[in-house]
């Protein structure tokens, strides 16, 4: 049995219970509110972080799931205190989210250690929340779950399923070669995105709530559960309830994210055929918990973890909704048996292995078997060489394998506006073996690496029907991209890495096998270049671009601030009260 806290130990008695001035104000203004001293004597006080808003379609229907939370947490004893967070939509945040997922983690940090709050149930599922609001939690190290979105329906369009990004990235290559019209195209967009949710592809978003299932930090099978299906409002209900007892149990992040907690994350990744964004989002993630998580760990683990999720875009079929029919996570981690560490903790106060007792595939077309992979190491591979000294990250089941290992001439942009105008030029010389090479698009350059990676096929290859070509660059794709795309190459070219260095014409040797990358040129020759370098200005003079350009780290790293790094100065102090 457990040793359970007591009311006087619970932050949350620190503002409320005291016989004094402060206390005074603390219980008059709850008072202020309609609730009586029944609502929190002997309660603990549960945030409910929620990223609702109306600029966030994948999180439209937090706003009533949160009441389901509550509920939740007033079943089993809490009180509740909803208390938004920034919503950072993929798609409307410009110029992306990636350059406010700190902010985010910060902002959640700050908000649990500022308010009178026990423990936190955080509502997310659009690419950075999840590890925006995580990251936070587990710097602030009270209890917390986290409450995926869950995917939203399939895409369908005159009778085709359509899969978010994905799809859309399809028929505008279509769009753009002529070989669809106006009003298919308008149907594809009014039929890609049909309810709330988070994108139903193993993009950025899927993988990311898998991750956060996999480290432990959700009720068991709480990321698959499609948006609109009546199992979510149950399992909102169901982390109410979990979550005020975690307080009592003291069961803190720190004994949850350990290192077996971070392997099996990582597999569970790899599994899933994951976005290269979650790279990125892992190595943060587990730092913050302490574990010096790195590249080459996730290149390692992910040579021996076979991609098992049939999943679009790393799979051929099927997508998220149909991942859950078929038994969603908890079966594709009864999948993968011992490549597992069952014996690790959860929010449940239980292991791993005991939330997947039970668990099933229904469908092993969907969630394969180990003996019959999608592809058969991990779907991300992690590149060395004379060009990437820190790495970089690609792909490979995403792309054609005839680009494997590669050999062509580099076409150099400085900055997404000239890479634009090379691709749109229907003449302009080229042929399949050239790399696409973009820069200054990455941590600092960009500044916050935007999805730029995946550069749309060039209007002069698309007319001779070619599909595919690799493409090179320090910035990120978005999760649901495909094709022969080197991303995050680190350090990035902004910081003088060698990326920066490079001209249209120098030969770049990509060699996926043997995980390396590489520009043929002397380190003689790349000494010159850098003697004659000189640094792009920063984009950005005052305010949080300016802030973020200064205290950005690099790709390899997990692109945390500096100053939020875990053994960063001195533990931080709880407020005076
Ligand atoms: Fe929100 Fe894709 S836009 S998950
Ligand atoms: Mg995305």
């Amino acid at each position: 049995m457990t040793k359970r806290k007591s009311y006087d130990e619970l932050r949350s008695a620190r503002w409320m219970a005291p016989d004094d001035l402060r206390s005074f104000g603390h219980r008059s203004r709850t008072m202020q509110m309609g609730y009586s001293h029944e609502d929190w004597e002997g309660r603990p006080i549960i945030a409910v972080i929620n990223t609702w808003s109306e600029a966030q379609p994948c999180h439209m229907h937090f706003k009533d799931r949160a009441e389901w939370v509550k509920r939740g947490i007033l079943q089993a004893g809490g009180m509740p205190m909803e208390l938004p967070a920034l919503s950072l939509s993929e798609n409307y945040v410009k110029p992306t989210t990636m350059l406010y997922r700190n902010m985010l983690a910060m902002e959640v940090e700050e908000l649990l250690r500022s308010h009178p709050i026990d423990g936190a149930v955080l509502m997310g599922g659009c690419d950075k929340t999840t590890p925006g609001l995580t990251m936070g939690a587990v710097s602030m190290g009270i209890p917390f779950i986290y409450l995926p979105a869950g995917p939203m329906l399939r895409g369908n369009y005159a009778g085709k399923v359509l899969g978010s990004g994905t799809d859309g990235f399809k028929y505008w290559d279509e769009r753009r070669a002529g070989t669809i019209s106006k009003e298919e195209w308008q149907g594809v967009e009014g039929g890609i995105a049909r309810s709330y949710g988070h994108c139903m592809t193993m993009g950025t978003a899927s993988t990311m709530t898998a991750i956060a299932e996999g480290f432990g930090l959700c009720l068991p099978g709480a990321s698959s559960i499609p948006a609109a299906d009546a199992n979510h409002q149950r399992m909102s209900a169901s982390c109410g309830r979990r979550i005020v007892d975690m307080v009592w149990e003291d069961l803190t992040p720190d004994k949850i994210i350990t290192e077996t907690a971070t392997r099996n994350a990582v597999t569970v990744a790899m599994a899933t055929g994951c976005s290269t964004n979650a790279i990125i989002h892992l190595i943060a993630m587990a730092r913050r918990a302490g574990i010096p998580l790195e590249l080459d760990d996730l290149d390692r683990i992910g040579r021996t973890t076979p991609v098992i999720a049939n999943i679009r875009p790393s799979g051929k079929e099927y997508l998220m909704e149909d991942f859950f029919y078929a038994g969603g996570l908890r079966g594709l981690m009864k999948q993968l048996g011992d490549k597992l560490d069952l014996s690790a903790m959860t929010v449940t106060g239980k292991t791993l292995g005991e939330g997947l007792e039970g668990a099933q595939v229904y469908n092993d077309d969907v969630i394969r078997p180990l003996s019959n992979p999608v592809y058969h190491e991990g779907s991300l591979a992690v590149l060395k060489g004379n060009l990437a000294p820190d790495g970089a990250v690609i792909k490979p089941a995403a792309c054609d394998k005839k680009f494997h290992t590669h050999s062509g001439p580099a076409i150099v942009a400085n900055s997404y506006a000239e890479m634009r105008a090379i691709i749109d030029e229907p003449d302009y010389p080229m042929t399949p073996d050239h790399v696409l090479v973009l820069r200054n698009a990455g941590p600092q350059g960009g500044p916050g690496m935007p999805e730029w990676g995946m550069i749309p096929m060039p209007k002069a290859l698309l007319k001779d029907g070619h599909r595919d070509m690799v493409r090179l660059s320090d910035a990120r794709m978005s999760g649901t991209s495909f094709g022969a795309c080197v991303l995050h190459v680190s350090p990035e070219a902004f910081t003088g890495g060698p990326l920066a260095l490079i001209e249209t014409g120098d030969i770049i040797e990509l060699d996926i096998p043997n995980r390396a990358l590489n520009v043929r040129l002397s380190n003689e020759e790349l000494d010159r270049r850098r003697a004659r370098w000189t640094a792009p200005t920063p984009k950005y003079e005052r305010g949080y671009g300016y802030m973020f350009t200064k205290h950005i780290e690099q790709a390899d790293k997990g692109c945390d601030f500096d100053f939020l790094k875990t053994e960063f100065g001195g533990p931080t102090p709880e407020p005076e009260i």
